[in-house]
């Protein structure tokens, strides 16, 4: 019997898992062959200068792995049915050209390459500023989760969201949104919302209409079922009836999705009459509405007009809502208001992905908005977010009064000001990664330009997000942005 050549690695394992790893190894070289006898452990304990007792406890490993077995008087020896030939042969062959080769059949998104967080100056629309969230008193309700668990709550269950976060939900919406004829889903974040709705509702081929500026996530869910996006025009005041009822007449469209409060990106308050006019195409149609309320709490002018799904006698508004806002993303807590059926339909969709949400953090969160830190917490966001746009507001009017061909509205809610810049903003996002700035423009949110179909010039917006950012920060941040597209022109200005 040769001695085998064994390779220890050096490591914080147990030796006799580090001994059974280089036989393991030594065994895939083909160094033992199958059935063949390995060492005794006699002679591998001199070799390793061990003890036997720590070289059968690495035989013992390799047994219950199903490398080696233990032979009455011939000791131990290679399984004797280990296609080692093959994978050997497998081993030898240059790995990086017979590399396996998938054959994807679907797309997700694509992932950011650039982290809009890191950057100083981060206008990304629709970022809180998570340097203001109680993370204290966060802190406390997740202890008392942990501290007395629900043991019957932390194993699988009901997809639809754990029952107490699920009651201070729909109190919530019953008191700030009037909704209150819906069922409620807790989901992960709205992006689960949407793509469940996606794969529940919609075949290869069928049509959903969305607003032509949008949001390019939405966007993805429902292409991620092969449906086809049908886009429709919007102008001042939001999406137009009109367009969607032509596309309505010539497509057999099967879902409308819409931003209507604060129309993303543009912010632009769809208002009642177009409201109505929409609910009642959808009717005439049977088309479904999907209504995304990504920031529904902040809104300052007055209270927000109510969702489309608070006046919706046929039922037909799927509702969907996030606390990715007044939290943070990555709290993965989002909301569907729908009537039974599809409720019932999307926990059971659920199940089959990841039965239900985390149940600490619904925990954390119910108790949260139960003893009314949640509420606390949105009334102080309102108020800074409310400063933040006024602040932006009047740096923005500054530039215009400095002559700068900028326009924009001032927006009713919401984090965010669609900025008109006068100018192309071709290439604007990437001249300003140097910069320390993160900013969205105009051609990410465009439907036709991802299609190909428009002129390039023709893209003058930027979406300026307002909210993570204190005065001075957003001062700093704009100086750069107006610097770097008004140049020379701005400087004989000042
Ligand atoms: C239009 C829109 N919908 C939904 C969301 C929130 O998504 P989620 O709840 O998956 O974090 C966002 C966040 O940026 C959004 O802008």
């Amino acid at each position: 019997m040769k001695a085998l050549s064994l390779n220890l690695e050096s490591s914080s394992k147990a030796k006799y898992v580090v001994i059974a790893d280089a036989i393991r190894q030594a065994i895939k070289q083909g160094q033992v062959a199958p059935a063949e006898a390995l060492p005794s452990a006699r002679k591998l304990a001199e070799q390793l200068n061990t003890n036997r007792h720590t070289i059968m406890a690495a035989f013992a490993e390799l047994v219950a792995e199903g490398w080696v077995e233990a032979k009455q008087r011939s000791g131990y020896t290679v399984v004797a049915s280990l296609p080692i030939q093959s994978s050997q042969n497998i081993n030898k062959v240059d790995t990086k050209q017979t590399q396996f080769k998938w054959q994807f059949v679907r797309k997700g998104i694509m992932q950011n390459p650039i982290k809009a967080s890191e950057f100083k100056y981060n206008f990304a629309g629709g970022q809180p500023d998570l340097r203001l969230f109680p993370f204290d008193e966060f802190r406390g309700y997740f202890s008392q989760s942990c501290q007395r668990p629900q043991f019957d709550d932390l194993s699988y269950g009901d997809s639809r969201g754990l029952p107490e976060l699920i009651n201070q939900v729909s109190t919530y919406l019953r008191r700030m949104r009037s909704i209150t004829d819906k069922e409620i889903m807790i989901c992960n974040g709205s992006q689960e919302a949407l793509y469940m709705v996606s794969q529940l509702l919609l075949q290869a081929g069928e049509k959903v209409a969305v607003e032509q500026l949008g949001y390019p996530p939405a966007w993805a869910a429902f292409k991620s079922s092969g449906a086809q996006l049908i886009p429709i025009n919007q102008d001042e005041k939001g999406i137009i009836p009109e367009h969607l009822e032509m596309q309505l007449k010539t497509n057999s469209i099967k879902l409308l999705y819409l931003t209507p409060l604060h129309q993303y990106p543009t912010t632009v308050t769809l208002d009642a009459e177009r409201r109505m006019k929409i609910y009642q195409l959808a009717a005439k149609y049977s088309v479904a509405i999907v209504e995304d309320d990504y920031d529904h709490e902040f809104h300052y002018k007055c209270q927000p007009i109510a969702p489309m799904a608070a006046d919706d006698p046929l039922g037909l508004v799927i509702y969907i809502s996030t606390f990715s806002k007044l939290m943070f993303g990555s709290a993965r807590i989002g909301y569907v208001a729908a009537n039974q059926d599809l409720i019932q339909a999307l926990a059971e969709y659920k199940t089959l992905m990841n039965h239900k949400n985390n149940v600490l953090i619904q925990q954390t969160v119910s108790r949260w908005m139960k003893e009314g830190g949640f509420e606390c917490h949105l009334r102080r966001m309102t108020r800074i977010y409310q400063k933040r746009r006024d602040i932006t507001v009047n740096i923005l009017n500054h530039y215009q009064n400095l002559g700068l061909p900028i326009k924009f509205k001032n927006p009713d809610g919401g984090m965010a000001i669609w900025l008109d810049m006068g100018k192309s903003i071709f290439g604007l996002k990437e001249k300003l990664y140097a910069k320390q700035v993160y900013l969205q423009t105009q051609l990410e949110f465009d439907l036709n330009h991802k299609n190909n179909k428009q002129e390039n010039s023709a893209f003058n917006f930027i979406r300026v997000g307002f909210a993570s950012m204190e005065e001075h920060e957003l001062k700093q941040g704009l100086k750069l942005i107006f610097s770097e597209v008004y140049g020379a022109e701005l400087q004989e200005r000042l």
